[in-house]
């Protein structure tokens, strides 16, 4: 088989890619090892930048998002008893986030592929990218005891961290930053109305709590965690009264519970490759960085990756020039570091750290009291939660 760009990864920037290149005239083929379920069955991001909400119309899949999503134009930070409303419309001149989950997301851009009749393999077992430095790159994997494989010009991988697409690459080619977080996020998905129509992300003695939603009548919360504790160990029951405990009074007495259907853990970490394109294969999303999930970065930063590439495909085979690929790797990275930086320093600035000094806990105490109290340090804040320009 042969296609102009093989996408590894079925997730949302692999999918994104995939219907940008379908609906500009682009043969692609997307590969993932599991099954589309599988995929669907993730809960992971839920607040999209206008950027990303940009991007899923340009991929004409945005109709259901625009239906259902819930536009925010603020949020709260609760510390010290009180919450202080950060107006993010106010500060960035008009603009607001979505709030729509990526399993909702996912599957908009999976339906609008079907439609197309783009073609999808799932289940595909060896997914190994080959000779992307030279001309002619090739993609083989394994389907029902096969080896199959696809000729293309350019492969994209969007195959998270934990991809084939990085690890193909040599060692001395590429260079690795990575910072770990002493704790964890434990996560809940409950079919209960949100305890206040925006989110709130909560500073606190007994660690840092955030209060999320994916409709009017479901509610996604986390709390901080340490990093050796078991999902098994948090009851529903010992989960909420830990989150009221956590929160401004009023929020905790205005605070529905009922049964969750969805608990994990997840660790936290930053993490960035360079570059992120190795002559014709290209890194893209978490493939080539993760953030930890304060300040929803993640999925929007892979979103803004695949600006960058779909644009310089366009470039290519539109104009045959290869200048936006030959950028690639340098525009994304720019973008990338500064959300790197946003989600570190959100993530600093809300969680109690193991190892918190006096001096510390009261360099964090001046910031928050900084935020709530200056414009400037306000909108900062407000300018990079709506997401920078791409
Ligand atoms: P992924 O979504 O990881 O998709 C990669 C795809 O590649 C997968 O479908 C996978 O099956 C496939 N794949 C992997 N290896 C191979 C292979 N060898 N061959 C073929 N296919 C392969 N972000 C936020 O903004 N807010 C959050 O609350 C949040 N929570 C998160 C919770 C968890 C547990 C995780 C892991 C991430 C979370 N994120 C969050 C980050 C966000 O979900 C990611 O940034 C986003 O999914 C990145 O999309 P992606 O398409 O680049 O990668
Ligand atoms: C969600 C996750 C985040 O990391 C965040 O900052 C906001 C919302 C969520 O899953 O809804």
């Amino acid at each position: 088989m042969r296609t102009q760009v093989v996408i590894i990864g079925s997730g949302p920037s692999g999918l994104l890619l995939g219907q940008l290149l379908t609906g500009a005239g682009i043969d692609n083929v997307i590969l993932d090892r599991v099954s589309k379920d599988y995929v669907l069955g993730r809960v992971r991001a839920g607040v999209l930048e206008e950027g990303t909400v940009h991007l899923m119309d340009r991929a004409r899949s945005g109709a259901r998002m625009h239906a259902e999503g819930l536009p925010h134009d603020g949020f709260s930070l609760a510390f010290d008893g009180r919450d202080h409303r950060i107006d993010l419309h106010d500060l960035t001149g008009g603009k607001r986030v979505m709030v729509y989950g990526q399993t909702e997301l996912t599957r908009d851009l999976m339906a609008e592929r079907a439609r197309t009749g783009a073609p999808s393999i799932y289940a595909a077992a060896n997914v190994t990218p080959h000779d992307f430095e030279g001309h002619a790159p090739s993609v083989t994997y394994e389907l029902d005891g096969t080896t199959h494989r696809i000729d293309c010009d350019f492969i994209a991988g969007c195959d998270g961290f934990h991809g084939i697409s990085r690890k193909s690459v040599p060692e001395k080619a590429i260079r690795t930053f990575e910072k770990i977080y002493p704790f964890g996020w434990l996560g809940i998905l409950a079919d209960v109305p949100p305890v206040s129509h925006e989110l709130i992300y909560a500073n606190h003695p007994r660690g840092f709590a955030l209060c999320s939603m994916r409709s009017q009548t479901r509610s996604r919360y986390y709390l901080q965690c340490a990093l050796d504790e078991k999902v098994e160990e948090w009851s529903d029951q010992r989960f909420w009264d830990e989150l009221r405990r956590r929160l401004p009074t009023h929020h905790a007495e205005a605070l529905t519970t009922g049964a969750s259907f969805e608990k994990s853990i997840a660790p936290l970490r930053s993490f960035v490759a360079e570059p992120m394109r190795f002559g014709r294969l290209f890194l893209v999303g978490d493939a080539a960085h993760i953030v930890p999930p304060t300040g929803a970065k993640g999925l929007n930063l892979a979103a803004s990756d695949v600006h960058y590439l779909f644009e310089a495909l366009l470039e290519h085979y539109q104009d045959r020039s290869n200048a936006g690929i030959d950028a690639y790797s340098a525009h994304a990275l720019a973008r990338v570091w500064k959300a790197v930086r946003f989600s570190w320093w959100m993530t600093t600035m809300l969680h109690r750290f193991p190892d918190t000094s006096d001096f510390d806990q009261k360099i964090q105490e001046a910031e928050l009291d900084y935020l709530t109290h200056s414009r400037a340090a306000a909108t900062a804040l407000a300018e990079n939660y709506v997401g920078l320009p791409f």
